[in-house]
């Protein structure tokens, strides 16, 4: 079995999660692992979030891809962030020739309005740019033109990385068909929606979701888990992010195993020249029973994760923080677990 669970090649990775888990950070680190040698990955985040660029360091990314990182063997990482005005003046550009009208209607801010007043076009909008960069050739052809894909060539990206919005709005942001069904039943609109929905709910779209071993997003994870896959979008893997060091946890199976007899631990402490007081003891024990019962909690919400039937991946917290050298060490880890090109 593949690590994505299925012999189809998923080229479309949305990545969610509970909010401040890691999406980001994941998103990142997955795309520099999949970005193989000589292949090209395309990282996306939407509405000018800026959560990529801080992690990669590198400037802000803009509506127009650019390279952003290498990946893990020697592969190219570019950036994208996908903003609804700006997709809709490609939008129009390319399926009405509107050239530089298009420029114009930005400038006077009527699709800062459009899509004010139209969250559902919004996700159209940005699911359009979406599907356009997967379906992309490598010579550029649009999708849907008569050359281009027909022909055999290749894509213009291996893969496709998505930021995604958090668990809690992305059930909405995939559902683009049934945002529309009250603003555009037929119309270049909902062709639109419906070829979206058709790539998201094919072999080559997978959901991946982060999340920490902690009560609330484990239990998000699980019931978005379960929701998506009622819409019949595929799970792709569960990562558990920021899981405690090895290091960390060898030394809470010490205190479990019984090093917390308080007069065992004292003379051990004196022993090597610390001088202890009741109270000092009395801390240290508090803290290592808490210590044991958070690992029993994360080993029981760990066996939950594993329940939902998915592959799992799971990433080290770094102490370091995330940067671009972390973002590798994240990468190599998904490598080793078997995320490959
Ligand atoms: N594996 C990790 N080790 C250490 N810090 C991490 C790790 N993953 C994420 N973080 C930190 O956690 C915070 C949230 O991560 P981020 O990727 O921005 O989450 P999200 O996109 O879900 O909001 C950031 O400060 C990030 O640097
Ligand atoms: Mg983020």
């Amino acid at each position: 079995m593949s690590w994505h669970g299925t012999d189809a090649e998923p080229r479309l990775h949305i990545v969610t999660g509970k909010g401040g888990t890691g999406k980001t950070t994941v998103a990142a680190a997955l795309a520099t692992a999949l970005a193989g040698e000589g292949r090209r990955v395309l990282l996306v985040e939407t509405e000018e979030r800026q959560g990529i660029s801080q992690v990669l360091d590198v400037a802000p990314l803009g509506t127009q891809e650019t390279e952003v990182s290498t990946g893990l063997d020697g592969g190219e990482v570019w950036g994208l962030s996908i903003v609804a005005g700006a997709a809709l003046v490609e939008y129009l550009r390319l399926f009405y020739r509107l050239g530089r009208a298009g420029d114009l209607l930005h400038r006077m801010g009527a699709i800062e309005f459009a899509t004010t007043i139209a969250p559902g076009v919004r996700d159209v909008l940005i699911g359009g740019k979406v599907y356009e960069s997967v379906r992309r050739t490598a010579s550029g052809r649009a999708p849907g033109s008569r050359r281009g894909r027909h022909l055999g060539e290749p894509p213009a990206y291996d893969a496709v990385v998505l930021d995604a919005p958090p668990t809690g709005r992305v059930g909405r942001f995939l559902d683009v068909t049934g945002q529309l069904a009250d603003l555009a039943r037929v119309g270049p609109i909902r062709n639109q929606a419906d070829a979206i929905r058709q790539l998201l709910h094919s072999g080559t779209t997978v959901v991946h979701l982060v999340t920490l071993l902690e009560q609330l997003p484990v239990q998000e994870t699980l019931d978005a888990a379960a929701e998506l896959e009622t819409d019949r979008l595929r799970i792709g893997t569960l990562v558990v992010n920021q899981t405690p060091d090895a290091s960390v946890r060898e030394d809470v199976e010490v205190v479990a195993a019984g090093e917390t007899d308080p007069a065992r631990l004292a003379e051990r402490l004196e022993s090597v020249g610390i001088r202890t007081s009741p109270a000092m003891i009395e801390g240290l024990v508090q803290t290592a029973a808490e210590a044991v019962t958070r690992r029993d909690l994360e080993a029981t919400l760990e066996d939950a994760v594993v329940g939902a039937g998915r592959p799992v991946l799971t990433l080290p917290h770094l102490p370091e923080g995330v940067g671009p050298d972390a973002v590798r060490r994240l990468a190599a880890e998904l490598a080793a677990q078997g995320v490959a090109p």
